[in-house]
């Protein structure tokens, strides 16, 4: 049967539309779809990366990196808004390709987004770890930085030629670390309460972006009064010889990484059964929060780099450093580490939830085996997949740094804003009579956009991490032909709610 069979709208709505036992309750309005996006966006992209672009790529331009990244969402926040609803069912990108571009393309993005949420998840884990520390420090608890930070850090050729500190071979190199703790702790910790099945409610959601929004915004008001201007000049550093060591390229590459701070939008859309209203709502949870944490970040990140110079931001909490740095705001010290720590905790929780919500579906479609989509009989949760998503996501924030973590999530999850942009405009060719309660604005030239923009951000990213993409594919290609192609129940004629077109 064919590679491009679809699973039928019709019949995927109907699915989504049910209401009673064993359905997903309908209770989420557009505020707090709303919170829902900004609880799963603010994480260790601002509050870790921001540190990272501004001192290794784009000096205190790192706000236009921010804007750069900020067009390519919004392009790609359009079209996951139309997707969402006209599809509003769970499973995300998932389940569009597979309405629209057939169960390959679905496999391939499913498959993708293993590095956007358990890798994700990897990465949020390493942020958290430094902020733990920071705030332990502000309670004069000092833990071996053996057992904080990881063991391995990766150097470019053209680090090892300019003789960086620590970098001895192109590749891995040991940093005498050990492991990275209490980023595996929190991952753990996290995945068990998944297990469980404790609901995040949404007021313990509330309650945590209350926090953040407070923390961001404190920092914003009082850190806007110490910015020495002499931080800024020059704005954007003259480019060092290579692509992405500051300079405009260094703005492009800034971005490339910074591009992970924004990732959740696209959460919101994994909760389309459980809005009331998905087709107004989903659109303005969406681009709300989007918009909300867009202004933030530009406004964060200038105020960063004009309190403290941009080559001292390269520290596991640039944040919490600055104001620590700052006797006028050491003050607020631990409100940020204590933020930061229970912020990035919630984008875990977020992450390596969606995680195991999509390989449940991809279960249920028959395409990974039947145990992967197995639910516990008294606490109701895939509880086997999380387990084994959390033990994949312990190990990698055990183990790796938070840029070679971020930039694989940021390619996989720039991939699929690719295939979901594009997945509108071939939607509106195959579909026309569709009901689509939100309409991408100017299709094609959107959907273009988006595609455009959003492969420009992955073309900014090293070779390295393409090539990190591409085996992690090829490997998902395998397991593909060898067990999802022949169990898929679409293909088998197993599932009546799937038709091919
Ligand atoms: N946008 C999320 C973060 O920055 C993933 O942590």
């Amino acid at each position: 049967m064919s590679l491009w069979a679809t699973k039928s709208i019709a019949l995927l709505r109907a699915e989504a539309d049910a209401t009673g036992e064993g359905t997903l309750k309908k209770t989420l309005g557009a505020l707090n779809l709303t919170t829902l996006g900004i609880g799963a966006i603010i994480g260790a992209g601002i509050f870790v990366l921001t540190g990272l672009a501004a001192a290794r790529h784009a000096g205190p331009a790192v706000p236009l990196s921010f804007v750069a990244a900020g067009i390519a969402c919004a392009f790609a926040g359009l079209c996951y808004a139309e997707m969402a609803s006209a599809v509003p069912v769970a499973g995300s990108a998932y389940t569009y390709s597979y309405a629209t571009m057939g169960e390959f393309m679905a496999w391939i993005i499913g498959w993708d987004l293993v590095l956007e949420y358990a890798m994700g998840a990897s990465t949020v884990g390493v942020g958290w770890s430094g902020y733990f520390v920071g705030l332990l420090e502000n309670i004069n608890i000092h833990l071996p930085a053996a057992l904080t930070s990881a063991p391995f850090r990766w150097c470019e050729a053209s680090e090892v030629a300019r003789a960086v500190a620590g970098c001895v071979t192109p590749g891995l190199n040991s940093t005498g670390s050990i492991v990275n703790l209490p980023a595996i702790a929190i991952v753990a910790i996290m995945s068990f309460v998944l297990v469980v099945g404790i609901k995040e409610s949404a007021t313990v959601n509330n309650f945590i972006v209350a926090l953040k929004l407070t923390v961001v915004a404190l920092f914003i008001v009082a850190g806007a009064f110490y910015i020495n201007t002499a931080n800024w000049h020059p704005f954007i550093p003259p480019n060092q010889g290579e692509f992405g060591k500051f300079g405009f390229s260094g703005v492009l590459r800034g971005a490339g990484l910074i591009f992970f701070a924004y990732i959740g939008f696209d959460a919101v859309s994994t909760a389309a059964q459980e809005a009331k209203n998905p087709q107004k709502d989903m659109p303005k949870g969406i681009l709300g929060s989007l918009a909300i944490c867009t202004v933030l970040y530009i406004l964060v990140s200038g105020i960063l780099t004009g309190i403290m110079p941009y080559t001292k931001l390269d520290v596991s909490h640039p944040v919490g450093y600055a104001v620590d740095s700052i006797p006028g705001l050491r003050w607020m010290g631990w409100m940020i580490n204590l933020g930061a720590v229970l912020g990035l905790a919630s984008v875990i929780l977020v992450m390596l939830l969606g995680q195991s919500r999509v390989f449940y579906s991809m279960s249920r479609d028959g395409l990974l085996p039947p145990w992967v989509g197995k639910i516990h009989p008294r606490f109701r949760t895939p509880w086997l997949t999380q387990i084994f998503v959390g033990l994949f996501a312990m190990f990698f924030t055990g183990v790796f740094p938070i840029q070679l973590l971020g930039e694989l999530v940021n390619i996989g999850t720039l991939l699929a804003f690719v295939l979901v942009c594009g997945g509108v405009w071939i939607l509106r060719h195959t579909r026309p009579d569709l009901d689509r309660p939100f309409k991408t604005p100017w299709v094609p030239v959107v959907p273009i956009l988006g595609v455009l923009c959003c492969a420009g951000l992955m073309a900014t990213l090293p070779g390295d991490t393409w090539i990190r993409l591409f085996v992690w594919m090829a490997i998902g290609l395998v397991i593909y032909f060898l067990y999802g192609r022949r169990h898929s129940t679409l293909q088998t004629g197993m599932d009546g709610q799937k038709s091919v077109r």
